[in-house]
C-alpha cells in the first residue's frame, strides 16, 4: 500500500464518521454525567431537602421561601449545623422534628429582624395627628380609658418604644395606655426586654426625646422604667390566636412580607378578632390588603394611609 494510500481518509474515520461520532456521543454523556455527580456531591442542600425545610418553615411560621432566597436558608442552615456539631441538612431535620426547642431557634434564625427607631416617619406623623386623638375619643367616658395596643411581630423592639415614648408625649395625664410586643425570634424579644441600645441604634430618637425617656449608659441608652413599664414582650406565633381582645391598635409592619397570600389572610382575619370596634390597623409601607378578602377599610389620610375595623 503506497503512503498516500495510507493518508487518505478512510469512509469509516472521517470527522462525520459513524465510529467518531458514537465516541463523541458517548465522551460527552460520561462527561455530563461526571459534572452532574460532581455538582450533586458537593450541593448542601438538594431540592428534596430544600422543599422539606421550606414545608416545615411554612407551616410552623407562615414564613414563605421561595427559590429565591434559597441561599439565605442554606447559609442559616449551616450556621446552626456548625453550631449544634451535625453534619447534613438532614441530620437537622430529624432533630428539629422531636425537639421543639431546637425547631424555635431555628425559626428563629430564619426570620428577618431588621428594624429601626420611628420606621416610617409617615406612620408615626399619622398616629400623633390622627389616629390617638380618634382613639382617645372613643375612649372617653368608657368603663376602660386604657389604650391597648399590640406591635406584632416587633422584632428587637425598636417599634415598640417609639409607640411607648409617642404615646407618653401626647396622651393627657394619666396617659393610660399598655403594649404587648410579640414575635417569634426569642433572642430579638431578648433585646427588646432589656431596653438598652446602642449608640449605633438609637439614630431616629428625636433628642429631647432621648434625654426624657432614656438614661445614658456607656455606650449606648437604657429606656427609663416608666416606659419600660408600659410594654410587655411576649413569645407569640402569628400563625395562632393570641389570646386579646379589644385591641385598640395594631402594628403588624413589614411582617406579612414574609408569608405567602394564604398565610397573609389568615394572620389578616385573626386580627380583625382581636380588634375592639373602631379600631386601627397597620401593615407595613410595602404591604397592602388590596384584593384580600377582608372586612378592614382603607383610610387615606394627609400623612399615611392604614386600615380600621369600623363595625
Ligand atoms: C422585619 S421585622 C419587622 C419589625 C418591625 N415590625 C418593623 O417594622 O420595624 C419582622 C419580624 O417579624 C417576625 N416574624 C416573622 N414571622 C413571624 C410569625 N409567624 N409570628 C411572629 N413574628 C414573626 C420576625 O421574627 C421579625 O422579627
Amino acid at each position: 500500500m503506497s503512503s498516500l494510500k495510507r493518508l487518505r481518509p478512510s469512509k469509516n474515520i472521517g470527522p462525520f464518521s459513524p465510529r467518531l461520532i458514537g465516541l463523541r456521543i458517548l465522551t460527552y454523556l460520561g462527561a455530563g454525567y461526571i459534572i452532574k455527580f460532581m455538582a450533586e456531591d458537593n450541593e448542601f442542600l438538594t431540592d428534596v431537602d430544600f422543599g422539606q425545610y421550606r414545608t416545615l418553615i411554612y407551616n410552623e411560621s407562615g414564613i414563605h421561601f421561595t427559590s429565591t432566597n434559597r441561599s439565605i436558608l442554606e447559609s442559616r442552615l449551616k450556621e446552626r449545623l456548625r453550631e449544634k456539631g451535625l453534619d447534613s441538612p438532614r441530620s437537622y431535620y430529624l432533630l428539629i422534628s422531636k425537639n421543639s426547642e431546637e425547631l424555635k431557634d431555628f425559626l428563629d434564625s430564619v426570620t428577618t429582624n431588621l428594624t429601626h427607631f420611628f420606621r416610617n416617619d409617615a406612620h408615626f406623623k399619622a398616629l400623633e395627628n390622627f389616629v390617638i386623638p380618634e382613639l382617645l375619643k372613643i375612649k372617653q367616658g368608657t368603663p376602660n380609658p386604657t389604650l391597648k395596643v399590640w406591635s406584632a411581630g416587633c422584632s428587637t423592639g425598636e417599634e415598640p418604644y417609639s409607640i411607648a415614648m409617642l404615646m407618653s408625649e401626647i396622651l393627657p395625664p394619666p396617659g393610660r395606655f399598655e403594649i404587648v410586643a410579640s414575635d417569634i425570634s426569642l433572642k430579638s424579644l431578648m433585646e427588646g426586654r432589656k431596653g438598652f441600645y446602642g449608640d449605633a441604634r438609637i439614630e431616629g430618637i428625636p433628642e429631647g426625646y432621648l434625654r426624657k425617656y432614656c438614661t445614658r449608659l456607656e455606650g449606648g441608652y437604657q429606656f427609663k422604667p416608666e416606659i419600660m413599664g408600659k410594654i410587655r414582650f411576649d413569645y407569640h406565633n402569628l400563625k395562632h390566636d393570641s389570646g386579646q381582645r379589644n385591641v385598640d391598635l395594631v402594628l403588624c409592619r413589614n411582617v406579612i412580607i414574609y408569608f405567602d397570600e394564604v398565610a397573609q389572610l389568615e394572620v389578616i382575619k385573626r386580627f380583625w378578632e382581636v380588634m375592639a370596634p373602631k379600631s386601627f390597623l397597620f401593615i407595613g409601607h410595602s404591604e397592602s390588603l388590596f384584593g384580600m378578602d377582608t372586612k378592614f377599610e382603607f383610610v387615606k389620610t394627609q400623612w399615611a394611609t392604614f386600615y380600621r375595623k369600623y363595625i
